[in-house]
């Protein structure tokens, strides 16, 4: 047997240079949520068990059947996060943040984790990058988060991108829908798949994610939702898309977009992918509003409206090779003996000071070798520093894109480095 141990099936490393695009995305949410006001927050990868029951739903896909949860050594129930909505609602009640701000905007970038069935796109640990706004009831919010997840992901240049929208209504629009739903089903309760029977019991508005072909062709007739919405949560609805033409994001209506999470009131919405990298998890980031959740948690009652997207996915469809975002040194110093080197790794500190990155190499290998180093690695400069350079600290710089040599004194290389890599 070999004594190998792997990771965690559907947990994955993230290695060099792909993390380089990581970042990359990560650097571009930051800045795309910082022009709109969003702080980051930080919480905990575990938490009571009750707060995703409670928040999320008992009858949720999510809760039933994907959580990580444990017994601690003082036996409390505890779970690692499968999202963070629920997290955040905590957080912001527990510090009261409805004393100290009308509007609260956060974002975070997170890992999170549902035991899933794994396919490309789905992990069991994956990573969010997630923005909530408290305290806004006005539909134009909704349509502001639409319209800065739609931005950024056109920022990226990620063609094939759409926006679908739908309202699961608040209050007693969805009892009444549900009502609805179920008299529409029970007849056909029989051709149901056995999930679905037990969704009719539990929570029919998930029977309309179904995607189970039997359960789709019955779905097709069911009642939508949108005819069972009070005036309030049309009104609201049609605001929501008044806002987003104005602001020219193309989106459709989509009545059976549903989303898998119980805290949505009214508007909900999904970014999809047509990008043939995803295959059937193509859906990038989904979100809505969640206007009863903080009160659910002890709080007072505080809107609130929110998304969410999954890096892995977002990863998939970005343009542009992780090598080239990753980049080379400004400088690689090659030398040969051990003073040589020691003088190598002082003009390194040197330039590393100006905030340039400088390789040098420890090993005890030839010029020709070093040389060759360099090249893979894409440094744009490389000095040599042999016998001849440690005797007149003078030595040349090389310009590996164009092969110029510049001669300096090698006291001066933190200047000349600034000035060579500035033209
Ligand atoms: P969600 O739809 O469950 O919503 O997840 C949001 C996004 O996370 C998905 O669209 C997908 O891109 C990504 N994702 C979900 N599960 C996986 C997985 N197993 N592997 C890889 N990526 C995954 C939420 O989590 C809500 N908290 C969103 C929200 C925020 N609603 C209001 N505020």
């Amino acid at each position: 047997m070999s004594n190998k141990i792997s990771s965690v099936r559907g947990m994955n490393d993230l290695l060099p240079p792909e993390s380089a695009k990581w970042h990359f995305f990560e650097s571009r949410c930051r800045a795309v949520l910082a022009r709109h006001g969003y702080a980051e927050i930080r919480t905990p990868v575990v938490e009571s068990t009750a707060l995703f029951a409670r928040g999320i739903g008992e009858a949720t896909d999510i809760v039933e059947k994907e959580m990580y949860t444990f017994l601690d050594r003082g036996d409390r129930s505890l779970t690692m996060r499968p999202e963070m909505t629920a997290s955040c609602a905590r957080a912001y009640v527990e510090h009261s943040l409805h004393m100290r701000e009308p509007v609260t905007r956060w974002f975070y970038i997170a890992p999170m984790f549902r035991y899933e069935r794994m396919q490309t796109g789905r992990y069991r640990q994956f990573w969010q990058v997630g923005a909530e706004a408290y305290g806004i009831a006005e539909p134009t919010i909704d349509a502001e988060q639409i319209a800065m997840l739609h931005a950024l992901y056109l920022e990226l240049g990620v063609p094939g991108l759409s926006v679908s929208v739908n309202s699961v209504g608040a209050g007693d629009d969805r009892p009444r829908y549900r009502q609805a739903l179920v008299d529409y089903l029970s007849p056909h309760r029989a051709a149901l798949c056995a999930d679905c029977q037990r969704r009719l019991e539990t929570n029919p508005l998930r029977i309309l994610d179904c995607k189970v072909p039997t359960c789709k062709t019955i779905i097709a007739g069911a009642p939508s939702i949108l005819d069972h919405l009070g005036a309030e949560s049309r009104g609201h609805f049609e605001a929501v898309q008044a806002a987003l033409a104005v602001l020219g994001v193309p989106f459709h209506v989509d009545p059976s977009a549903v989303r898998g999470l119980d805290y949505y009131t009214g508007t909900v919405f999904e970014l999809v992918s047509s990008s043939s990298e995803l295959g059937t998890q193509n859906v990038l980031a989904g979100g809505g509003r969640y206007d009863t959740l903080i009160e659910r948690f002890g709080g007072p009652a505080i809107p609130a409206v929110g998304w969410a997207l999954g890096i892995e996915r977002a990863i998939l469809t970005i343009p542009g090779d992780a090598a080239t975002l990753a980049g080379g040194p400004v400088l690689y110093i090659a030398a040969l003996g051990k003073a040589a080197r020691l003088e190598a790794m002082r003009l390194a500190a040197a330039v590393r000071a100006t905030g340039a990155w400088v390789e040098i190499e420890h090993r005890e290998v030839g010029m020709k070798a070093q040389f060759k180093r360099a090249d893979k690695l894409g440094a744009r400069f490389t000095l040599a520093i042999g016998d001849d350079e440690l005797g007149s600290g003078r030595g040349q710089i090389r310009d590996m894109r164009g092969g110029q040599q510049t001669e300096l004194a090698l006291a001066d290389i933190a200047t000349v480095i600034a000035r060579l890599t500035a033209a």
